[in-house]
């Protein structure tokens, strides 16, 4: 780091994450208009360096150099430009003095069609919360700090606030869940069950094209969706279900309530004013494959889907040997350049 002449830096590692039940809608300041719970992912993580020195001059600013995998990356720059921007006078007002380094990288593949901002997010609002501990040397405890990071996350990605917590996570007010609120996640890890704890999410690579229609656009065409008011409804309602399924170590249930989630929420796309679809041909093969392999073998294997034509396949660890042969013999065939990543349930962010 001394090559870079900077007085401080730090690195965060943060995984990205797999909503079950999804958020999909929100409203105000990135806030969801229903409760999401998630898991977070292991190896599909960013890793993100932040250094900062002291301006030499007075301006009011932000000054931000961004890299991305080595190499300067002006959109991303301003982009991020942007965000420290809205969020700095309200909550680190400090940012104006440095002359701030972003540099960032991805574990999984540049164009595997994962979307990154939610470990991205993650990883940029734990490098910002510890320059603040750095910079203010204040004593706030680790939930405190976690809470801020999750909140600031939020405000660059509504997803990225579930994945500065490892394993469960839940975001979004909630009656039943007394911590549960909109500024932050929650950690839901305690009370679920140990077989949730190793279980597996593959992600076959159906494409790894842009998508025709972005997250944010597609939250706001909900605002005018006819189903949106018993969308939001029905997602409060399978978080009672998908919580009382994660305590019981109920596989079935779980399973169930991850493909219904997937399904209405391309659903919901495909009768969004105007309409799209984000599944491609492969994604329902794919889907029918795990439907006939799961009644013809009854072995638990299960699908989720993120906004985008990739499947996430979900099974318990104990099973891997045969889902392995399932992706080998009948899923990788329809994977685009035979893409898949193999990921899990992860403990969550680190500092490097
Ligand atoms: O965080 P955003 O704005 O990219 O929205 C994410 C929405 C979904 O990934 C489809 C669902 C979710 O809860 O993560």
């Amino acid at each position: 780091m001394n090559n870079l002449n900077v007085e401080k830096s730090v690195t965060w590692q943060c995984p990205s994450n797999l909503a079950i039940v999804k958020y999909w809608g929100k409203y105000g300041k990135q806030l969801p208009q229903n409760a999401s719970i998630s898991m977070t992912l292991k190896e599909a993580k960013t890793i993100t360096t932040l250094s900062w020195e002291s301006k030499k001059n007075n301006d009011q600013n932000i000054a931000l150099s961004f890299l991305f995998d080595g190499e300067k990356n002006k959109a991303f720059e301003s982009k991020l430009t942007k965000f420290l921007t809205s969020i700095a006078i309200d909550y680190f007002p400090f940012l104006m003095n440095y002359e701030l380094t972003i540099i960032s990288k991805n574990t999984f593949p540049h164009s595997s069609g994962i979307a990154s901002s939610a470990s991205s997010m993650g990883a940029l609002a734990l490098c910002l919360c510890t320059m603040e501990k750095n910079i203010l040397r204040n004593n706030v405890s680790d939930v405190e700090f976690i809470q801020k990071a999750s909140h600031i996350a939020r405000l660059g990605s509504g997803s990225a606030s579930r994945s500065v917590i490892g394993h469960w996570a839940m975001w979004g007010l909630h009656p039943n869940f007394s911590e549960a609120n909109n500024e932050y996640a929650v950690d839901l890890t305690p009370s679920v069950h140990p077989i949730f704890n190793s279980l597996k999410n593959d992600i076959l690579i159906v494409s790894a094209e842009k998508k025709s229609v972005s997250s944010t656009a597609g939250h706001q065409l909900m605002e005018n969706n006819p189903y949106a008011m018993a969308r939001y409804a029905q997602a409060n309602q399978r978080i009672v279900q998908l919580y009382s399924a994660l305590q019981t170590g109920d596989v079935e249930s779980f399973g169930m309530i991850a493909e219904a989630e997937a399904l209405t929420l391309h659903a919901l796309m495909m009768c969004s004013e105007p309409s799209y679809m984000l599944m491609e041909p492969a994604s329902l093969a794919i889907i029918k494959k795990i439907r006939s392999f799961r009644a013809d073998t009854k072995l638990p294997v299960y699908f989720s889907l993120d906004a985008g034509p990739n499947i996430h396949l979900l099974y318990p660890e104990n099973i891997s040997l045969q889902v392995q042969t399932l992706i080998d013999q009948d899923l990788l065939s329809q994977c685009q350049n035979f893409q898949v990543i193999r990921d899990g349930i992860g403990v969550g962010p680190s500092i490097l």
